[in-house]
């Protein structure tokens, strides 16, 4: 497996692969992985076959940050991140730093970005306005780095991938998009990276976020029901049975997201819950 550390070292290797006629399978990440980033890899790897080529891309992303987030305190441990990716089948890892990917933006030069203007207003871009801009800039970079010809994400961020989805095709980049279920614990929550910054106490009562979907789902399964009633249900699921606090809840159509006020099966719920300074997602099919 190959470390590539500059953007015109990875993008001269995606070039080659393209005159070979190899196949690229691509999972951006910010590192810190777990099962649920694994899962992501070894599907591409089955994707592409033996022939083809699985690049890992770990790189925590500032501009997806806002000032007042985690950007300096987000978990980084990149020993683990190349061994699990070495397992998993991964070829290449890219690896860059902020001067590769943001070159002059310190001294104010770097000025494209790109901006997803529909999908990306509500639910995570409601709570983080600067969040989706910052994902789409970074991801269509990382694809011109890459050249990959199918890139995988995971469903635990719904809106994000559905946010990929759309610039892909409004930005005519020439490849698939293809998103693979949420990996989970035990006893139900979503992996996540973040997962590590809770309390113990808290890292029990986080499996409140799944429980409020089960109970979504228990409850529009005989009868739709309004998206206004199960909104307060949730938050009174959530109040009572955790210490956490309700950021949002959604009750959306899965692909165009919007919002539904009659919520029955097949609609889409998603959740951010506040535990201390930690916001934990989820979503799911009803
Ligand atoms: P990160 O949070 O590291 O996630 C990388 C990919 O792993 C995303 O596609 C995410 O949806 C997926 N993922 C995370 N947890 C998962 C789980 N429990 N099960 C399945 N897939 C899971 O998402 C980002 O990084 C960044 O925004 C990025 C796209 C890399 C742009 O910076």
């Amino acid at each position: 497996m190959k470390i590539v550390k500059t953007a015109a070292a990875m993008q001269k290797l995606a070039l080659t692969w393209r005159r070979e006629g190899r196949k690229v399978g691509f999972v951006p990440t910010m590192g810190y992985l777990h099962a649920g980033h694994i899962s992501l890899v070894k599907d591409a790897r089955k994707r592409v076959g033996p022939k083809g080529i699985v690049v890992v891309s770990i790189y925590v992303n500032p501009t997806q940050f806002a000032p007042t987030e985690d950007l300096s305190r987000y978990p980084r441990d990149f020993a683990g991140d190349r061994r699990q990716c070495a397992e998993a089948g991964a070829d290449v890892i890219f690896f860059p730093t902020d001067a590769e990917m943001y070159p002059g933006k310190d001294e104010g030069r770097f000025s494209t970005y790109v901006v997803e203007d529909r999908l990306s207003l509500g639910m995570e871009g409601g709570t983080r306005p600067t969040h989706f801009k910052g994902v789409t800039t970074i991801v269509a970079k990382l694809f011109n780095l890459v050249l990959p010809d199918i890139a995988i994400f995971g469903a635990k961020d719904w809106q994000q991938a559905a946010v990929i989805r759309r610039m892909a095709v409004d930005l005519n980049f020439p490849l698939k998009v293809i998103v693979r279920p949420t990996v989970r614990e035990k006893d139900g929550l979503a992996m996540s990276s973040r997962n590590k910054y809770l309390s113990p106490e808290d890292r029990e009562l986080a499996t409140v976020l799944l429980r409020a979907i089960s109970a979504a789902k228990a409850a529009v399964i005989l009868k739709a029901a309004s998206a206004k009633a199960l909104k307060s249900s949730t938050e009174a699921l959530i109040s009572g049975q955790s210490s956490g606090r309700l950021d949002y809840v959604e009750f959306f159509h899965p692909e165009t997201l919007q919002p539904v006020e009659l919520v029955a099966p097949g609609s889409q719920m998603a959740l951010a819950v506040y535990f201390g300074r930690t916001r934990l997602i989820d979503n799911a099919a009803l």
